[in-house]
């Protein structure tokens, strides 16, 4: 079997994905045109020609302007169908979702229009393909506590659909140690806790986000690598690391996909996973992730098997309701 058929049958969980970072240019012109949206681009190929990123800050500029696009409840709905599609042809059995709702209501979306698209997407790929999936509000970090803790309060009627709570967006000078209070709450409130955190910030932003603010999984944290006694910590306590390689290349965190350190993390004993991040604009979903890194750092079928099944260990699934594969 070759590699790209390899890694399709491998029964695998997607805990690290964006879905508004699933918005291809197509779609984009589509739900603009319908929505009479106008974008910063004039045509699919010059956003894709736009799609040369320097750093997270620069990707994210096009992101939040791309994400203009999204209006209407159907507009959430067709962006998480069309990933759930894509998802489905590579191998992916559950998915965890993230959204930035901050960065619809700021522009007069309301909350519910948001949750309602995507909640009715997962209820229809559940049926259409048996995926099953979990929906997971990021705070952006560029804003304020109190604007995250105003989110909080927009999400309390639809705790029920909400199975998590993560923290994206600008990482350097907003450490995790700025939401101390709104993630306390959440905590109380019984979510599940993730945040990004050592993508481009420091190992301390790892540390804190583990210490103050209750995370269950890492998003990234990929320079852990940089400290040593937080290396063994993540691998004692098997914190599940949800990487994304093509990002990582794309945002310059690495030059080059062969000089990436997932073998490095792996090889140390760490719970690590392979996701997509933003895959319309970092050039692959899922399962070219693994291929692609599986490729440049020479990974063996056991180990892409043991980063498969972390992905599904690492899920927020609860033990009794998992499927057979799981
Ligand atoms: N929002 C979307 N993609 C992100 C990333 N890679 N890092 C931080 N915030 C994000
Ligand atoms: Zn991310």
């Amino acid at each position: 079997m070759d590699l790209d058929a390899f890694v399709r049958a491998l029964p695998k969980a997607e805990l690290h994905l964006h879905i508004e970072g699933s918005l291809e240019p197509e779609m984009m012109f589509e739900l603009a045109c319908r929505n009479g949206v106008a974008l910063p681009w004039d045509s699919v190929e010059a956003t894709r020609a736009a799609y040369a990123f320097s750093d997270l800050q620069s990707f994210l500029d096009l992101y939040y302007a791309g994400a203009a696009a999204l209006i209407q409840e159907r507009d959430f709905f067709d962006l998480a169908m069309a990933y759930f599609e894509r998802a489905h042809a590579d191998g992916v059995v559950h998915a965890e979702l993230f959204f930035d709702p901050q960065t619809h209501t700021a522009r007069g979306i309301a909350f519910e229009t948001v949750l309602d698209g995507l909640e009715r997407a997962c209820g229809e790929a559940q049926a259409r393909w048996g995926i099953s999936s979990r929906l997971i509000l990021c705070f952006l970090r560029h804003l304020s506590e109190e604007d995250g803790l105003a989110t909080l309060q927009q999400a309390l009627p639809h705790l029920a659909r909400i199975h998590g709570v993560g923290l994206d967006s600008s990482e350097k000078g907003h450490p995790p140690s700025k939401f101390l209070r709104l993630f306390a709450r959440c905590r109380e409130l019984g979510l599940h806790i993730v945040a990004h955190a050592g993508e481009e910030g420091p190992p301390a932003y790892i540390v804190e986000a583990l210490d103050l603010l209750g995370v269950e999984r890492i998003d990234h944290g990929v320079r852990a690598a940089e400290d040593a006694a937080l290396m063994a910590r993540l691998a004692r306590e098997q914190v599940a690391l949800t990487v994304c390689p093509l990002s990582n290349v794309k945002l310059c965190v690495f030059q080059r996909l062969e000089q990436h350190n997932l073998k490095q993390l792996l090889d140390a004993g760490l719970k690590v996973t392979i996701n997509s991040d933003d895959p319309a604009y970092f050039g692959g979903y899922i399962a070219q992730n693994y291929v692609d890194t599986a490729r440049a750092l020479g990974l063996s079928r056991v180990e892409l098997k043991r980063i498969a099944r972390n992905s599904l260990e690492a899920s927020f699934v609860p033990e009794a309701l998992r499927q057979p594969w799981f």
